[in-house]
């Protein structure tokens, strides 16, 4: 084993939230300069690994009978890597994990968090993984946070790139034009595995109306893609109020979202809408230039939001 550390960016969902989760495109972008980072650090004094998480102020030896909550996703990355990738020595080692992710946003900071402990593992133990195995090992832990995720999130953050994905297909990169995106955080905190499954309660009672309100979505997405292609801010602004208005019919945005949404339209902001799995989390708006992305984004802290911060698709 040696040194060394990984790290995995944020992401947002642009078009398509909830509607892949059966079937339908969807397109995600990452936010390179928000990342989660894991460092392994060799030490020869240690007689158990020892996990520390920075953030949250928690450290624990590996072999404690017990772990804090807070902990268990990076105990359940350490555990993936070590039964299926490769076998972790069981003393002489620390993983320190921080993230700039707020948890439970719609950023994606649980495939960040994991991503970021597979690429630290797997590198100090000098073990190559293809992006392929990488999306598949840490859609695994996806399954055990979220019950039944699209694979979206550990998709986009495990490639980096902007991607057009459907379930159970390859995704495809999406070569964009430059834009300008703001997101802004309610403050508000939900768990994507909570959301999925009341949008899945609500369309077993009323199947054919959300099967119809999924496929409207699917059709945004794929003019999203083309229009990323093309640099159509306007029509990326246009498709993105056209999807808000769905996920208002689903019923996943909330009262803070609404508000962050109208705030950043009344400032300037070509098109808004909810992003990741909503009733709280984030918004994203789309800007026409990097100017007034930076007026939307103070617009949003003086209308209360937790934080707010642009970011540029090149
Ligand atoms: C979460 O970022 C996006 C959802 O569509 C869930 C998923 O795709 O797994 C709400």
């Amino acid at each position: 084993m040696i040194s060394t550390h990984g790290t995995a960016s944020a992401k947002i969902i642009l078009f398509g939230e909830h509607a892949v989760v059966y079937g339908q495109p969807a397109i995600a972008i990452p936010i390179q300069d928000v990342r989660t980072s894991a460092a392994v650090s060799i030490d020869a004094s240690i007689s158990a690994p020892i996990i520390e998480a920075k953030d949250l102020k928690v450290e624990t030896a590996l072999d404690a009978a017990t772990y804090p909550e807070a902990i268990v996703p990076i105990i359940k990355a350490i555990e993936l890597v070590h039964q299926k990738i490769v076998k972790l020595p069981k003393t002489g080692w620390r993983l320190t994990v921080w993230s700039k992710i707020p948890i439970g946003r719609g950023l994606g900071s649980s495939a960040a968090t994991s991503i970021a402990i597979i690429r630290a593992l797997t590198r100090a133990m000098m073990k190559f993984l293809s992006p392929k195995d990488l999306i598949k090992y840490s859609f695994e832990i996806e399954k055990l946070h979220h019950g039944t995720p699209s694979g979206i999130d550990n998709t986009v953050i495990s490639l980096e790139k902007p991607i057009l994905f459907r379930k159970d297909h390859e995704p495809a990169a999406i070569q964009s034009g430059s834009m300008f995106f703001v997101v802004g955080d309610t403050g508000v905190t939900k768990k994507t595995g909570d959301i999925v499954a009341q949008v899945a309660e609500a369309k077993a009672k009323d199947p054919d109306q959300y099967d119809h309100i999924f496929s409207q979505i699917g059709t945004i997405a794929r003019q999203g893609s083309l229009a990323l292609k093309d640099g159509d801010v306007k029509k990326i602004g246009k498709l993105m109020n056209e999807n808000h208005i769905l996920l208002q019919r689903i019923q996943v945005s909330s009262s803070e979202l609404e508000n962050l949404i109208d705030v950043a339209k009344t400032k300037g902001a070509l098109g808004a809408k909810l992003c990741g799995a909503g009733k709280g989390g984030c918004m994203v708006a789309v800007a026409k230039d990097g100017t007034a992305a930076g007026i939307i984004a103070s617009e949003l802290i003086k209308a209360g939001a937790a934080r707010s911060f642009t970011t540029k698709l090149k």
